[in-house]
């Protein structure tokens, strides 16, 4: 597969800091807009029950008014479903969330939400909507997720990037390549994300049978250091590097 590895960005956390005040600044419809001009192939926002960082009136503007293709986080949820359903986003991820957390922790719980999970499959599909399911990179996992009749999958890649360098990383990366392959095996189409930076990104992007990488904190952490645009093109040009060496055409 030598298809281009597509990067969505996550602009949660600039709502987050905006939040933090209650106004209008930094705006993630701007920050969506800066994204899209350093490379961004698709914007992604999450909308939690909590309303911690995008809230409503985002997903309204960031539907009608950016050209990037929007991503939707969602809990598998009535709430959720009925907004993603008004919306109709190019693509949902449905994540599983639990109020307390910080971010979403862990992959689906694919086997006991098997039923909602279909219901909720079935109906963002039924409205064009491209649905993904975010999951721990193993190959059951990813079984029951193809059986729930999504397309996508998102492979978890948290673990990986908490892992000290080294072999723990390298048993981590071990586990996302291979169930990136048993993705490619059954024809469900794969994309990875969670705690990517730059440090982490490279082995990741050079996961051939990977399309798509959702990166979101890190960028907009490393934002104020040097600018969201910079961060992106940065981010792009590590994973572009990354995937051409994987297919041996990357110029001397
Ligand atoms: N993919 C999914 C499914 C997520 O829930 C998140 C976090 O919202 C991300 C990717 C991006 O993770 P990060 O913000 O750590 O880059």
């Amino acid at each position: 597969m030598t298809e281009k590895l597509r990067l969505g960005v996550n602009i949660d956390h600039v709502a987050t800091i905006r939040n933090a005040r209650g106004g209008l600044h930094p705006d993630p419809l701007r920050a969506a807009r800066m994204a899209e001009a350093a490379g961004a192939d698709g914007i992604t926002a999450h909308l939690r029950e909590d309303r911690r960082h995008i809230g409503d009136e985002d997903i309204v503007r960031l539907s009608r008014e950016i050209a990037l293709p929007l991503n939707l986080e969602m809990a598998a949820t009535p709430e959720m479903l009925e907004i993603a359903l008004r919306h109709r986003p190019h693509a949902a991820c449905i994540v599983p969330e639990k109020r307390e957390e910080r971010t979403t922790e862990g992959g689906l719980d694919v086997a006991g939400g098997r039923a909602t999970l279909e219901r909720c499959v079935g109906a963002l599909s039924g409205a064009g909507i491209r649905v993904s399911l975010f999951v721990e990179p193993e190959p059951a996992h990813l079984d029951i997720a193809h059986s729930l009749g999504a397309p996508v999958v998102e492979l978890h890649t948290g673990s990986y990037c908490l892992a000290a360098p080294g072999k723990a990383r390298g048993a981590e990366l071990d586990r996302i390549r291979r169930a990136a392959a048993h993705a490619a095996e059954i024809g469900l189409e794969c994309h990875a994300g969670h705690g990517l930076g730059f440090d982490t990104v490279g082995p990741v992007a050079a996961i051939r049978s990977i399309v798509e990488l959702n990166i979101g904190h890190f960028l907009i952490g490393e934002a104020i250091f040097g600018g969201l645009e910079s961060a992106i093109r940065q981010m792009r040009a590590l994973m572009d590097n990354a995937r051409a060496d994987a297919n041996g055409a990357r110029s001397a």
